[in-house]
């Protein structure tokens, strides 16, 4: 059976190792061939195989390390055939191999959406065209064999296919919960003309990755109070203030007057390490400032352990290479003191698309918080 990941360009390896981490966890093995640069990965577990009963993808999955889990996964799928065409007619090829594969086997589930995607690489991108205009017979002929539902929809599994070339494809499947909804595993986001800097699209990607609007809207609200770090020129305080939370911006550096004019606020030009906030506590911590990640965590966990902060939200600079293996004993670290002090907490780490050498973290610690955001079911 294959695992089929797809992450940054470059980060290949980092994220065989975590996957390597998080199989070895549950007692499964398997290897890969590196390809650098490739954006994806295939990870083959000779072990496992999906048994032939209908839910057996489901049941497989069980057993698989949750995408939630992986740092550096963008889009995690299951390989079910590799597909080299034989005709121009490439859907017929395609609607042939799931209908025989649903003969011999039973367990392919009922698809409820279908992507054509490529590797997120300057080559893989020579496919979007094709892949776009390829998408509209395919869905159609799907439709027509009763392999795809007939209004699209997130309950069930999709249907992937993933193209190198227009002469072969991979095909793969997703199920609900455990898969990015974006095309490619990537959430585009429009720069807000109004924004300070590009970095806003940084921490409005986190929050839109870890909180459901339901949650977001019940864990930003007006009246809320945030601490932000190494804020100028002001894109993550920007973020906060769209949602009505009363900034304290740190940095040496210039903030936006626009923000300033927003009334929602405070500039303080002081040291992000030595900053105590304002009002004794915040419900909010959120750190962009490029310092070493160990620091950064550091200073991260003393504001969430001594209560000065109720969440937070900060960034860790990866170095240049062997980056899973530096930012998985700070992440456990993190789990382990935090969970120590509050038994309960929320803690997501991603590298999302709008990083480049960095990766995201989301923690809750807070008892109101955390029931706030357990009760939205994401
Ligand atoms: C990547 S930029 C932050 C961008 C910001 N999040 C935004 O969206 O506009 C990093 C900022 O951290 C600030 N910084 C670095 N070290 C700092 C420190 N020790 N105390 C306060 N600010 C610091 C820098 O001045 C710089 O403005």
């Amino acid at each position: 059976m294959d695992l089929i990941f797809y992450c940054r360009s470059g980060y290949e390896a980092d994220l065989l190792g975590e996957v390597e981490h998080a199989c070895a966890k549950q007692g499964l093995y398997g290897y890969a061939k590196l390809t650098k640069n490739s954006a994806e990965l295939t990870f083959t577990m000779p072990q496992l195989s999906a048994a032939n009963t209908p839910n057996a993808y489901t049941e497989l999955n069980k057993k698989l390390p949750a995408l939630e889990q992986l740092v550096f996964a963008r889009q995690k799928l299951i390989g079910i055939s590799e597909l080299r065409f034989e005709t121009n007619d490439r859907v017929s090829e395609i609607l042939t191999l799931l209908e025989n594969h649903k003969n011999e086997y039973a367990n392919l589930p009922a698809f409820t959406d279908v992507f054509t995607e490529y590797a997120d690489t300057e080559n893989g991108k020579q496919m979007a065209k094709f892949c776009k205009k390829f998408a509209v017979p395919l869905r159609n002929q799907l439709r027509k064999a009763g392999l795809l539902s007939k209004q699209a929809h997130k309950k069930g599994a999709y249907l992937h296919l993933i193209f190198s070339d227009s002469t072969k494809c991979t095909l793969a499947i997703s199920l609900p919960h455990d898969r990015s909804e974006h095309h490619l595993g990537i959430q585009r986001l429009k720069m807000p003309n109004e924004a300070p800097s590009r970095s806003t699209l940084k921490l409005e990607e986190a929050i839109k990755l870890f909180c459901s609007p339901q949650q977001e809207a019940e864990l930003f609200s007006a009246g809320m109070r945030a601490v932000d770090l190494g804020a100028c020129p002001g894109g993550w305080s920007y973020q906060l203030v769209q949602r009505k939370v009363t900034v304290e911006a740190v940095d040496h550096g210039e903030i936006q007057a626009e923000l300033m004019a927003t009334g929602l606020v405070e500039y303080y030009s002081e040291d992000g390490f030595l900053y105590q906030p304002q009002q004794g506590n915040v419900d909010w911590l959120v750190c962009d400032m490029i310092e070493q990640p160990t620091r950064v965590s550091e200073l991260m966990l003393h504001w969430l352990v001594s209560g000065l902060a109720n969440a937070a939200i900060f960034n860790l600079k990866l170095p240049m290479n062997k980056r899973f293996k530096v930012v998985q004993p700070i992440l456990d670290n993190l789990n382990s003191a935090l969970s120590d002090k509050f038994g309960h907490v929320v803690i997501k780490a991603k590298h999302l698309y709008h990083n480049r050498d960095e990766v995201t973290v989301f923690v809750i610690v807070n008892s109101q918080l955390l029931s706030a955001y357990n009760h939205q079911i994401k």
